[in-house]
Protein backbone atom coordinates (compact mmCIF):
# COMPACT_ATOMS: atom_id res chain seq x y z
CA UNK A 1 0.00 0.00 0.00
CA UNK A 2 0.62 3.56 -0.61
CA UNK A 3 3.24 5.40 1.71
CA UNK A 4 2.73 9.00 1.86
CA UNK A 5 0.13 11.14 0.58
CA UNK A 6 2.57 13.98 -0.10
CA UNK A 7 1.05 15.00 -2.95
CA UNK A 8 -2.30 16.74 -1.40
CA UNK A 9 0.01 19.85 0.06
CA UNK A 10 1.58 20.00 -3.24
CA UNK A 11 0.70 21.92 -6.66
CA UNK A 12 2.75 21.33 -9.61
CA UNK A 13 4.06 23.10 -12.97
CA UNK A 14 3.14 21.14 -16.29
CA UNK A 15 6.11 21.56 -19.21
CA UNK A 16 5.17 21.10 -22.89
CA UNK A 17 8.97 21.24 -23.39
CA UNK A 18 8.49 21.96 -27.33
CA UNK A 19 7.63 25.20 -26.37
CA UNK A 20 8.94 26.03 -22.85
CA UNK A 21 12.28 26.98 -23.76
CA UNK A 22 14.77 26.34 -26.62
CA UNK A 23 18.32 25.80 -24.76
CA UNK A 24 20.52 24.73 -27.87
CA UNK A 25 18.92 27.24 -30.65
CA UNK A 26 17.50 25.51 -32.59
CA UNK A 27 14.12 27.17 -32.55
CA UNK A 28 12.48 24.19 -30.38
CA UNK A 29 12.06 23.67 -26.50
CA UNK A 30 14.16 21.33 -24.87
CA UNK A 31 15.51 19.69 -21.17
CA UNK A 32 18.78 22.63 -21.39
CA UNK A 33 15.89 25.43 -21.79
CA UNK A 34 13.65 22.94 -18.78
CA UNK A 35 17.45 22.92 -17.21
CA UNK A 36 17.57 26.84 -16.74
CA UNK A 37 14.15 27.68 -15.94
CA UNK A 38 14.15 25.53 -12.92
CA UNK A 39 14.74 28.81 -10.79
CA UNK A 40 11.88 29.79 -12.44
CA UNK A 41 9.62 26.95 -11.56
CA UNK A 42 10.18 26.69 -8.23
CA UNK A 43 10.50 30.45 -7.19
CA UNK A 44 6.34 30.50 -8.89
CA UNK A 45 5.68 27.94 -5.53
CA UNK A 46 5.23 24.86 -6.87
CA UNK A 47 6.20 21.86 -5.76
CA UNK A 48 7.03 19.52 -8.57
CA UNK A 49 6.71 19.01 -12.73
CA UNK A 50 4.75 17.26 -14.76
CA UNK A 51 5.80 16.66 -18.35
CA UNK A 52 3.90 15.96 -20.69
CA UNK A 53 5.41 13.62 -23.32
CA UNK A 54 9.27 13.84 -23.86
CA UNK A 55 10.18 10.55 -25.96
CA UNK A 56 10.91 9.53 -29.31
CA UNK A 57 7.80 10.31 -31.43
CA UNK A 58 7.07 10.95 -35.12
CA UNK A 59 4.65 14.03 -34.04
CA UNK A 60 1.72 12.98 -35.49
CA UNK A 61 0.46 13.87 -32.14
CA UNK A 62 3.32 15.90 -31.01
CA UNK A 63 4.61 13.16 -28.46
CA UNK A 64 1.32 11.12 -27.65
CA UNK A 65 2.26 8.66 -30.89
CA UNK A 66 5.37 7.26 -28.83
CA UNK A 67 8.04 5.29 -31.09
CA UNK A 68 10.29 4.24 -28.03
CA UNK A 69 9.13 4.39 -24.18
CA UNK A 70 12.87 4.26 -22.74
CA UNK A 71 14.36 7.02 -24.34
CA UNK A 72 14.23 11.44 -24.92
CA UNK A 73 13.29 12.54 -28.21
CA UNK A 74 16.45 14.12 -29.80
CA UNK A 75 14.72 17.46 -30.04
CA UNK A 76 14.53 17.57 -26.41
CA UNK A 77 18.09 16.33 -25.25
CA UNK A 78 19.00 12.78 -24.42
CA UNK A 79 18.68 10.92 -21.09
CA UNK A 80 21.83 12.25 -20.09
CA UNK A 81 20.16 15.62 -19.80
CA UNK A 82 16.76 14.42 -18.59
CA UNK A 83 18.98 12.88 -15.58
CA UNK A 84 20.39 16.18 -14.91
CA UNK A 85 17.41 17.79 -14.91
CA UNK A 86 15.30 15.14 -12.52
CA UNK A 87 18.70 15.54 -10.09
CA UNK A 88 18.57 19.67 -9.83
CA UNK A 89 15.03 19.11 -9.47
CA UNK A 90 15.26 17.63 -6.61
CA UNK A 91 18.18 19.59 -5.37
CA UNK A 92 15.28 22.45 -5.36
CA UNK A 93 12.56 19.90 -3.64
CA UNK A 94 10.61 19.43 -6.83
CA UNK A 95 8.79 16.17 -7.54
CA UNK A 96 8.94 15.08 -11.24
CA UNK A 97 6.13 13.02 -13.07
CA UNK A 98 6.25 11.91 -16.28
CA UNK A 99 3.34 11.14 -19.29
CA UNK A 100 2.46 8.00 -19.85
CA UNK A 101 0.65 7.32 -23.15
CA UNK A 102 -0.18 3.58 -23.31
CA UNK A 103 -3.65 3.01 -24.80
CA UNK A 104 -1.69 3.63 -28.14
CA UNK A 105 1.55 3.61 -29.90
CA UNK A 106 3.26 5.64 -32.79
CA UNK A 107 2.65 3.10 -35.81
CA UNK A 108 6.17 3.46 -35.96
CA UNK A 109 7.14 1.82 -32.54
CA UNK A 110 8.77 -1.41 -33.19
CA UNK A 111 6.43 -3.57 -31.85
CA UNK A 112 4.22 -2.06 -34.40
CA UNK A 113 6.42 -2.74 -36.97
CA UNK A 114 6.55 -5.84 -35.94
CA UNK A 115 2.92 -6.77 -35.77
CA UNK A 116 1.84 -5.86 -39.20
CA UNK A 117 3.91 -7.97 -40.71
CA UNK A 118 2.19 -11.43 -40.23
CA UNK A 119 -1.01 -12.46 -37.96
CA UNK A 120 1.49 -15.07 -36.25
CA UNK A 121 4.76 -13.15 -34.56
CA UNK A 122 5.46 -12.57 -31.71
CA UNK A 123 3.97 -8.87 -31.36
CA UNK A 124 0.64 -9.77 -33.71
CA UNK A 125 -1.45 -9.54 -30.29
CA UNK A 126 0.25 -6.57 -29.65
CA UNK A 127 -2.61 -4.34 -31.39
CA UNK A 128 -6.13 -4.96 -32.13
CA UNK A 129 -6.94 -6.41 -35.34
CA UNK A 130 -9.89 -7.31 -37.30
CA UNK A 131 -10.89 -8.11 -40.91
CA UNK A 132 -13.85 -6.14 -40.80
CA UNK A 133 -14.21 -2.88 -38.70
CA UNK A 134 -17.04 -1.98 -36.53
CA UNK A 135 -18.81 1.43 -37.22
CA UNK A 136 -16.98 3.16 -34.12
CA UNK A 137 -15.31 7.08 -35.45
CA UNK A 138 -12.12 7.71 -33.56
CA UNK A 139 -12.03 11.07 -32.28
CA UNK A 140 -8.59 12.71 -34.19
CA UNK A 141 -9.02 11.67 -37.76
CA UNK A 142 -12.07 9.76 -39.53
CA UNK A 143 -13.19 6.21 -38.52
CA UNK A 144 -11.34 4.33 -36.10
CA UNK A 145 -10.05 1.70 -38.08
CA UNK A 146 -7.61 1.55 -40.70
CA UNK A 147 -6.77 -0.79 -43.24
CA UNK A 148 -3.09 -2.35 -43.44
CA UNK A 149 -1.56 -3.42 -47.00
CA UNK A 150 0.70 -5.39 -45.36
CA UNK A 151 -1.03 -7.37 -42.85
CA UNK A 152 -4.05 -7.71 -45.16
CA UNK A 153 -6.46 -6.76 -41.76
CA UNK A 154 -8.26 -3.05 -39.87
CA UNK A 155 -6.18 -1.83 -36.87
CA UNK A 156 -8.35 0.10 -34.75
CA UNK A 157 -6.76 3.54 -33.29
CA UNK A 158 -9.08 5.68 -31.32
CA UNK A 159 -7.03 8.69 -32.10
CA UNK A 160 -5.13 9.65 -34.95
CA UNK A 161 -4.31 7.16 -37.70
CA UNK A 162 -0.71 6.94 -36.13
CA UNK A 163 -1.65 6.02 -33.33
CA UNK A 164 -3.01 2.10 -33.09
CA UNK A 165 -4.54 1.19 -29.97
CA UNK A 166 -2.68 -0.89 -27.75
CA UNK A 167 -4.16 -4.71 -27.39
CA UNK A 168 -4.14 -4.27 -23.11
CA UNK A 169 -5.63 -7.79 -23.02
CA UNK A 170 -2.35 -9.34 -23.83
CA UNK A 171 -0.93 -9.95 -21.07
CA UNK A 172 2.32 -9.20 -22.39
CA UNK A 173 1.48 -6.13 -23.51
CA UNK A 174 0.95 -5.42 -19.75
CA UNK A 175 4.58 -6.30 -18.70
CA UNK A 176 5.67 -3.44 -21.02
CA UNK A 177 3.31 -1.32 -19.25
CA UNK A 178 4.80 -2.04 -16.14
CA UNK A 179 8.81 -2.30 -17.54
CA UNK A 180 8.11 0.95 -18.74
CA UNK A 181 6.97 2.32 -15.17
CA UNK A 182 10.07 0.41 -13.72
CA UNK A 183 12.27 1.79 -16.08
CA UNK A 184 11.56 5.16 -15.03
CA UNK A 185 10.54 5.35 -11.37
CA UNK A 186 14.10 3.36 -11.05
CA UNK A 187 15.63 6.45 -12.58
CA UNK A 188 14.18 8.35 -9.34
CA UNK A 189 10.80 9.84 -11.32
CA UNK A 190 7.91 10.18 -8.86
CA UNK A 191 4.99 9.16 -10.64
CA UNK A 192 2.98 9.12 -13.69
CA UNK A 193 0.06 11.10 -15.35
CA UNK A 194 -1.67 8.47 -17.62
CA UNK A 195 -3.09 9.26 -20.62
CA UNK A 196 -6.81 8.79 -21.61
CA UNK A 197 -6.16 5.74 -19.21
CA UNK A 198 -9.76 4.91 -18.41
CA UNK A 199 -9.88 3.61 -22.38
CA UNK A 200 -7.61 1.12 -22.23
CA UNK A 201 -9.63 -2.14 -21.58
CA UNK A 202 -12.48 -2.12 -24.90
CA UNK A 203 -15.71 -4.06 -24.54
CA UNK A 204 -15.19 -7.73 -25.85
CA UNK A 205 -16.62 -8.08 -29.18
CA UNK A 206 -16.00 -4.91 -30.34
CA UNK A 207 -19.68 -4.36 -30.49
CA UNK A 208 -21.17 -1.52 -32.57
CA UNK A 209 -21.41 2.12 -31.28
CA UNK A 210 -25.03 4.33 -31.44
CA UNK A 211 -24.97 5.61 -35.09
CA UNK A 212 -26.47 8.53 -33.88
CA UNK A 213 -22.97 10.00 -32.00
CA UNK A 214 -20.52 10.90 -34.50
CA UNK A 215 -16.83 10.64 -32.76
CA UNK A 216 -17.65 9.30 -30.10
CA UNK A 217 -19.89 6.46 -31.25
CA UNK A 218 -17.69 3.75 -29.57
CA UNK A 219 -16.97 5.16 -26.30
CA UNK A 220 -19.64 3.60 -24.16
CA UNK A 221 -17.88 0.05 -25.29
CA UNK A 222 -14.00 1.40 -24.48
CA UNK A 223 -14.67 4.15 -21.53
CA UNK A 224 -14.29 1.87 -18.11
CA UNK A 225 -14.15 -1.32 -20.09
CA UNK A 226 -14.70 -4.21 -19.12
CA UNK A 227 -11.09 -5.27 -17.22
CA UNK A 228 -10.46 -1.76 -16.37
CA UNK A 229 -10.29 -2.13 -12.74
CA UNK A 230 -7.99 -5.48 -12.96
CA UNK A 231 -5.30 -3.71 -15.18
CA UNK A 232 -5.52 -0.35 -12.98
CA UNK A 233 -4.46 -2.99 -10.22
CA UNK A 234 -1.22 -4.20 -11.84
CA UNK A 235 0.10 -1.14 -12.44
CA UNK A 236 -1.02 0.10 -9.14
CA UNK A 237 0.90 -3.12 -7.57
CA UNK A 238 4.22 -0.98 -9.44
CA UNK A 239 3.70 2.14 -7.87
CA UNK A 240 3.09 0.66 -4.83
CA UNK A 241 7.15 -0.41 -4.80
CA UNK A 242 8.09 3.04 -5.06
CA UNK A 243 6.92 5.96 -2.99
CA UNK A 244 5.07 7.34 -6.11
CA UNK A 245 1.78 8.59 -7.35
CA UNK A 246 -0.88 7.90 -10.10
CA UNK A 247 -3.01 10.42 -12.12
CA UNK A 248 -5.22 9.79 -14.79
CA UNK A 249 -6.58 11.51 -17.26
CA UNK A 250 -10.31 10.63 -17.30
CA UNK A 251 -12.22 12.38 -20.41
CA UNK A 252 -15.87 12.06 -20.20
CA UNK A 253 -15.69 10.41 -17.06
CA UNK A 254 -18.10 11.05 -14.73
CA UNK A 255 -18.22 11.56 -10.59
CA UNK A 256 -19.16 8.33 -9.85
CA UNK A 257 -16.72 6.43 -12.63
CA UNK A 258 -13.90 8.44 -11.35
CA UNK A 259 -14.71 7.39 -7.21
CA UNK A 260 -14.07 3.55 -8.64
CA UNK A 261 -10.66 4.75 -10.14
CA UNK A 262 -10.06 7.00 -6.50
CA UNK A 263 -11.43 4.97 -3.48
CA UNK A 264 -12.64 1.90 -2.26
CA UNK A 265 -11.45 -1.26 -3.44
CA UNK A 266 -10.91 -1.03 -7.01
CA UNK A 267 -8.52 2.66 -6.02
CA UNK A 268 -5.63 2.62 -8.26
CA UNK A 269 -5.22 6.07 -8.87
CA UNK A 270 -3.97 9.19 -6.33
CA UNK A 271 -6.35 11.87 -8.60
CA UNK A 272 -7.94 12.11 -11.86
CA UNK A 273 -7.97 15.14 -14.44
CA UNK A 274 -11.85 15.18 -14.84
CA UNK A 275 -13.40 17.46 -17.64
CA UNK A 276 -16.94 18.51 -16.20
CA UNK A 277 -15.80 21.92 -15.69
CA UNK A 278 -14.17 22.60 -19.02
CA UNK A 279 -17.46 22.15 -20.43
CA UNK A 280 -18.50 25.15 -19.41
CA UNK A 281 -18.75 27.06 -22.63
CA UNK A 282 -18.71 24.00 -24.95
CA UNK A 283 -20.22 20.26 -25.44
CA UNK A 284 -17.17 17.56 -25.00
CA UNK A 285 -14.74 19.36 -26.94
CA UNK A 286 -14.54 23.02 -27.39
CA UNK A 287 -14.94 22.74 -30.78
CA UNK A 288 -19.05 22.72 -30.21
CA UNK A 289 -18.87 25.95 -28.48
CA UNK A 290 -21.44 27.28 -26.21
CA UNK A 291 -21.98 31.24 -24.47
CA UNK A 292 -19.81 30.29 -21.05
CA UNK A 293 -22.28 29.93 -18.27
CA UNK A 294 -20.88 30.56 -14.68
CA UNK A 295 -23.58 28.37 -12.84
CA UNK A 296 -22.36 25.27 -15.43
CA UNK A 297 -18.99 25.93 -13.82
CA UNK A 298 -20.07 26.35 -10.46
CA UNK A 299 -21.99 22.92 -10.90
CA UNK A 300 -18.68 20.97 -12.38
CA UNK A 301 -16.44 22.80 -9.13
CA UNK A 302 -19.06 21.93 -6.86
CA UNK A 303 -20.34 18.66 -7.77
CA UNK A 304 -16.89 17.39 -8.08
CA UNK A 305 -15.47 18.80 -4.50
CA UNK A 306 -18.12 17.29 -3.11
CA UNK A 307 -18.36 13.89 -4.17
CA UNK A 308 -14.88 13.59 -3.73
CA UNK A 309 -14.75 15.19 0.06
CA UNK A 310 -13.21 12.51 2.65
CA UNK A 311 -13.01 9.46 -0.24
CA UNK A 312 -10.71 10.70 -2.51
CA UNK A 313 -8.55 13.51 -3.94
CA UNK A 314 -9.25 16.07 -6.77
CA UNK A 315 -6.66 17.46 -9.01
CA UNK A 316 -6.98 20.98 -9.75
CA UNK A 317 -6.73 23.13 -13.40
CA UNK A 318 -7.88 25.21 -15.71
CA UNK A 319 -4.99 24.42 -18.75
CA UNK A 320 -3.34 22.30 -20.41
CA UNK A 321 -2.22 21.38 -23.55
CA UNK A 322 -5.64 19.93 -25.01
CA UNK A 323 -7.46 23.05 -24.07
CA UNK A 324 -7.21 26.94 -25.24
CA UNK A 325 -6.24 29.59 -22.98
CA UNK A 326 -8.55 30.29 -20.10
CA UNK A 327 -8.72 33.73 -20.54
CA UNK A 328 -9.74 33.99 -24.07
CA UNK A 329 -12.79 31.39 -22.54
CA UNK A 330 -13.82 32.27 -19.29
CA UNK A 331 -12.72 35.54 -18.94
CA UNK A 332 -11.97 38.45 -21.20
CA UNK A 333 -8.75 39.10 -23.16
CA UNK A 334 -9.87 43.02 -22.41
CA UNK A 335 -9.92 42.32 -18.45
CA UNK A 336 -6.69 40.58 -19.18
CA UNK A 337 -4.80 41.21 -15.31
CA UNK A 338 -7.90 41.47 -13.87
CA UNK A 339 -10.04 37.97 -15.36
CA UNK A 340 -6.36 36.45 -15.32
CA UNK A 341 -5.82 36.68 -11.90
CA UNK A 342 -9.36 36.05 -10.41
CA UNK A 343 -9.38 32.78 -12.22
CA UNK A 344 -6.49 31.49 -10.67
CA UNK A 345 -8.20 32.38 -7.17
CA UNK A 346 -11.63 30.87 -8.39
CA UNK A 347 -9.61 27.20 -8.59
CA UNK A 348 -6.37 27.13 -6.53
CA UNK A 349 -8.52 27.35 -3.09
CA UNK A 350 -10.47 24.03 -3.64
CA UNK A 351 -9.45 21.39 -2.70
CA UNK A 352 -7.28 19.08 -4.46
CA UNK A 353 -3.62 19.74 -5.47
CA UNK A 354 -3.55 22.57 -8.24
CA UNK A 355 -2.06 22.07 -11.74
CA UNK A 356 -0.47 25.07 -13.66
CA UNK A 357 0.35 24.54 -17.30
CA UNK A 358 2.98 26.79 -18.31
CA UNK A 359 2.39 30.38 -19.98
CA UNK A 360 -0.82 30.38 -18.16
CA UNK A 361 0.99 32.23 -14.86
CA UNK A 362 2.01 35.02 -17.17
CA UNK A 363 -1.94 35.13 -18.70
CA UNK A 364 -0.95 33.93 -22.24
CA UNK A 365 -3.79 34.05 -24.21
CA UNK A 366 -5.46 32.10 -27.66
CA UNK A 367 -3.70 32.74 -31.27
CA UNK A 368 -5.92 33.35 -33.86
CA UNK A 369 -4.17 32.74 -37.43
CA UNK A 370 -5.90 33.66 -40.59
CA UNK A 371 -4.45 30.57 -42.48
CA UNK A 372 -5.85 26.69 -41.24
CA UNK A 373 -2.31 25.94 -42.60
CA UNK A 374 -0.38 27.66 -40.09
CA UNK A 375 -2.22 25.67 -36.98
CA UNK A 376 -0.56 21.87 -36.71
CA UNK A 377 -2.35 20.48 -34.51
CA UNK A 378 -4.06 17.11 -35.56
CA UNK A 379 -7.26 17.56 -34.46
CA UNK A 380 -7.41 21.07 -35.30
CA UNK A 381 -7.03 20.41 -38.77
CA UNK A 382 -9.49 17.73 -38.29
CA UNK A 383 -12.29 19.57 -36.91
CA UNK A 384 -11.53 22.36 -40.01
CA UNK A 385 -11.88 19.72 -42.68
CA UNK A 386 -14.59 17.58 -41.20
CA UNK A 387 -17.39 19.45 -39.73
CA UNK A 388 -19.69 22.84 -40.50
CA UNK A 389 -18.61 22.41 -44.38
CA UNK A 390 -21.25 24.16 -45.32
CA UNK A 391 -20.43 27.58 -43.57
CA UNK A 392 -18.51 30.20 -44.67
CA UNK A 393 -14.42 30.07 -44.65
CA UNK A 394 -14.55 32.72 -41.78
CA UNK A 395 -16.95 30.74 -39.69
CA UNK A 396 -15.30 27.77 -39.97
CA UNK A 397 -11.83 29.93 -38.71
CA UNK A 398 -13.77 31.35 -36.01
CA UNK A 399 -14.53 27.74 -34.49
CA UNK A 400 -11.10 27.35 -34.79
CA UNK A 401 -10.12 30.80 -33.11
CA UNK A 402 -12.37 29.26 -30.25
CA UNK A 403 -11.39 25.96 -30.05
CA UNK A 404 -7.61 25.20 -30.87
CA UNK A 405 -5.51 23.46 -28.67
CA UNK A 406 -2.55 25.01 -30.70
CA UNK A 407 -3.67 28.16 -28.49
CA UNK A 408 -2.11 26.32 -25.89
CA UNK A 409 1.33 25.18 -28.02
CA UNK A 410 2.55 28.48 -28.96
CA UNK A 411 5.75 29.45 -27.68
CA UNK A 412 6.23 30.64 -23.90
CA UNK A 413 6.69 34.60 -23.70
CA UNK A 414 9.75 35.10 -21.71
CA UNK A 415 10.34 38.91 -22.43
CA UNK A 416 9.79 41.49 -25.03
CA UNK A 417 12.25 40.22 -27.02
CA UNK A 418 12.29 39.20 -30.05
CA UNK A 419 10.15 35.74 -30.15
CA UNK A 420 9.46 36.45 -26.95
CA UNK A 421 12.91 35.14 -25.60
CA UNK A 422 11.79 31.68 -26.64
CA UNK A 423 14.52 31.60 -29.30
CA UNK A 424 17.19 33.29 -30.64
CA UNK A 425 16.29 31.74 -33.83
CA UNK A 426 12.61 31.51 -35.88
CA UNK A 427 10.54 29.03 -33.14
CA UNK A 428 8.91 25.85 -34.58
CA UNK A 429 5.34 27.49 -34.36
CA UNK A 430 3.88 31.00 -34.62
CA UNK A 431 4.79 32.95 -31.17
CA UNK A 432 1.62 35.39 -29.76
CA UNK A 433 1.91 39.07 -30.99
CA UNK A 434 0.98 39.90 -28.00
CA UNK A 435 4.57 38.59 -26.36
CA UNK A 436 5.86 42.45 -26.10
CA UNK A 437 3.43 42.58 -23.29
CA UNK A 438 2.50 39.25 -22.17
CA UNK A 439 5.74 38.66 -20.81
CA UNK A 440 7.16 36.80 -17.52
CA UNK A 441 10.00 39.25 -17.49
CA UNK A 442 7.99 42.48 -17.83
CA UNK A 443 5.65 40.69 -14.96
CA UNK A 444 8.44 39.67 -13.20
CA UNK A 445 9.34 43.97 -12.09
CA UNK A 446 5.28 44.00 -12.14
CA UNK A 447 4.19 43.87 -8.42
CA UNK A 448 0.80 43.72 -9.54
CA UNK A 449 1.56 40.90 -12.43
CA UNK A 450 -0.54 37.96 -13.01
CA UNK A 451 2.54 36.48 -12.43
CA UNK A 452 3.04 37.60 -9.16
CA UNK A 453 -0.56 36.54 -8.95
CA UNK A 454 -0.22 33.36 -8.83
CA UNK A 455 2.94 33.19 -6.47
CA UNK A 456 0.94 34.82 -3.83
CA UNK A 457 -1.62 32.57 -4.28
CA UNK A 458 0.37 29.12 -4.49
CA UNK A 459 2.22 30.84 -1.16
CA UNK A 460 -1.13 31.45 0.57
CA UNK A 461 -2.29 28.32 -0.45
CA UNK A 462 0.62 26.34 1.67
CA UNK A 463 0.60 28.13 3.91
CA UNK A 464 -2.56 27.43 5.13
CA UNK A 465 -4.16 23.53 6.49
CA UNK A 466 -7.58 24.57 6.10
CA UNK A 467 -7.24 25.89 2.56
CA UNK A 468 -5.44 22.48 2.07
CA UNK A 469 -7.13 20.24 3.64
CA UNK A 470 -10.50 22.08 4.83
CA UNK A 471 -13.68 21.72 4.06
CA UNK A 472 -15.96 23.20 0.86
CA UNK A 473 -19.12 24.73 0.70
CA UNK A 474 -20.13 26.95 -1.86
CA UNK A 475 -22.50 29.99 -1.14
CA UNK A 476 -25.26 31.38 -3.80
CA UNK A 477 -24.36 28.96 -6.35
CA UNK A 478 -27.61 29.89 -8.31
CA UNK A 479 -25.61 33.41 -8.83
CA UNK A 480 -24.65 33.78 -12.48
CA UNK A 481 -22.08 36.01 -11.86
CA UNK A 482 -20.26 35.29 -8.59
CA UNK A 483 -18.58 32.50 -7.47
CA UNK A 484 -17.75 32.03 -3.51
CA UNK A 485 -16.55 29.02 -2.38
CA UNK A 486 -15.79 28.92 1.89
CA UNK A 487 -12.84 26.37 3.23
CA UNK A 488 -13.38 25.75 6.79
CA UNK A 489 -11.66 23.82 9.27
CA UNK A 490 -12.04 24.37 12.98
CA UNK A 491 -12.96 27.96 13.60
CA UNK A 492 -10.74 28.90 10.49
CA UNK A 493 -12.85 30.03 7.74
CA UNK A 494 -11.86 31.36 4.00
CA UNK A 495 -14.11 32.42 2.11
CA UNK A 496 -12.87 33.27 -1.38
CA UNK A 497 -15.14 35.53 -3.54
CA UNK A 498 -14.99 35.63 -7.48
CA UNK A 499 -16.69 38.16 -10.07
CA UNK A 500 -16.82 36.45 -13.26
CA UNK A 501 -18.26 39.72 -14.98
CA UNK A 502 -17.44 42.96 -16.54
CA UNK A 503 -19.77 44.79 -14.68
CA UNK A 504 -19.67 45.49 -11.37
CA UNK A 505 -21.65 43.12 -8.80
CA UNK A 506 -23.18 43.50 -5.34
CA UNK A 507 -21.24 41.66 -2.55
CA UNK A 508 -23.67 39.37 -0.71
CA UNK A 509 -22.49 38.04 2.44
CA UNK A 510 -23.41 34.60 3.34
CA UNK A 511 -25.99 34.89 6.62
CA UNK A 512 -23.22 32.85 8.96
CA UNK A 513 -20.35 35.86 8.14
CA UNK A 514 -23.17 38.56 9.00
CA UNK A 515 -21.43 40.81 11.54
CA UNK A 516 -18.56 39.05 11.52
CA UNK A 517 -14.86 40.91 10.48
CA UNK A 518 -12.38 38.99 8.20
CA UNK A 519 -9.07 39.36 6.99
CA UNK A 520 -8.04 40.32 3.61
CA UNK A 521 -5.61 37.92 2.95
CA UNK A 522 -5.55 38.38 -0.78
CA UNK A 523 -6.96 40.76 -3.88
CA UNK A 524 -6.45 41.11 -7.62
CA UNK A 525 -6.79 44.88 -7.19
CA UNK A 526 -4.29 46.68 -5.51
CA UNK A 527 -5.63 47.74 -2.07
CA UNK A 528 -7.51 50.79 -1.68
CA UNK A 529 -10.04 52.34 -4.66
CA UNK A 530 -6.96 52.82 -6.71
CA UNK A 531 -6.86 50.71 -9.88
CA UNK A 532 -5.08 48.89 -12.50
CA UNK A 533 -5.46 51.05 -16.08
CA UNK A 534 -2.87 48.78 -17.98
CA UNK A 535 -4.94 47.95 -21.40
CA UNK A 536 -7.99 49.20 -23.32
CA UNK A 537 -10.95 51.42 -22.68
CA UNK A 538 -9.30 52.01 -19.11
CA UNK A 539 -10.28 54.97 -18.04
CA UNK A 540 -13.68 53.83 -18.47
CA UNK A 541 -13.59 51.05 -16.62
CA UNK A 542 -11.19 52.95 -13.90
CA UNK A 543 -14.47 55.04 -13.53
CA UNK A 544 -17.20 51.80 -13.27
CA UNK A 545 -14.62 50.47 -10.99
CA UNK A 546 -13.96 53.65 -8.56
CA UNK A 547 -17.69 53.42 -8.43
CA UNK A 548 -18.05 49.65 -7.55
CA UNK A 549 -15.46 50.03 -4.81
CA UNK A 550 -16.96 53.62 -3.68
CA UNK A 551 -20.26 51.12 -3.03
CA UNK A 552 -18.78 48.32 -1.65
CA UNK A 553 -19.39 46.12 -5.05
CA UNK A 554 -17.04 43.64 -6.73
CA UNK A 555 -14.88 45.27 -9.19
CA UNK A 556 -15.02 43.83 -12.52
CA UNK A 557 -13.72 40.24 -12.37
CA UNK A 558 -12.53 41.13 -8.89
CA UNK A 559 -11.08 38.52 -6.56
CA UNK A 560 -10.86 38.15 -2.80
CA UNK A 561 -9.74 35.85 0.09
CA UNK A 562 -10.95 36.71 3.28
CA UNK A 563 -9.86 34.89 6.73
CA UNK A 564 -11.51 34.52 9.25
CA UNK A 565 -12.00 33.05 12.93
CA UNK A 566 -15.28 32.21 14.18
C1 LIG B 1 -4.65 12.81 -24.28
C2 LIG B 1 -3.56 13.85 -24.43
C3 LIG B 1 -3.70 14.51 -25.78
C4 LIG B 1 -3.57 13.46 -26.83
C5 LIG B 1 -4.56 12.30 -26.62
C6 LIG B 1 -4.15 11.12 -27.43
O1 LIG B 1 -5.91 13.40 -24.25
O2 LIG B 1 -3.58 14.77 -23.39
O3 LIG B 1 -2.76 15.52 -25.96
O4 LIG B 1 -3.76 14.02 -28.10
O5 LIG B 1 -4.57 11.87 -25.29
O6 LIG B 1 -2.95 10.59 -26.93
CA1 LIG C 1 16.24 23.33 -28.89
Amino acid sequence: MRKTDWFKKMSFYQIWVRSFADGNGDGIGDLYGVYDKLGYIKKLGVDGIWFSPLYPSPNADFGSDISDYRDIHPDYGTLDQFKKVLARAHELGLKVIMDLVVNHTSDEHPWFKESRKSKDNPYSDYYIWRDKPNNWDSLFEGKAWEYDEQRGQYYLHIFAKKQPDLNMDNPAVREEVKGIMRFWLEMGVDGFREDVINFISKKEGLPDGLPFLPAVNGMPYYKDGPHIHEYMAEFRQVCDEYDCFQLGEGPMTTVQSALKYLSGPTKSLDMMFSFDHMMADCMYTEYVHRPFSLVKLKKAFSRWQKALEGKAWNALYLENHDHPRIISRYGSERFWRESGTMLAASYIFQCGTPFIYQGQEIGMTNIRLRDINRYVDVSTKNNFNTYHLKDSLERRLKRIHISSRDSSRTPMQWSGERYGGFSKVRPWFVVNSNYPKVNAAAEEKDPDSILNFYRKALALRKSSKTLIYGKYREYFPGDPSVYMYERSMGSVRYLVICSFSKLPQRLRIPKAYVGKKGQLKLCNYPSGPQLMADNLKARVRQEVSLLAWEHGMLRPYEARVYRFRV
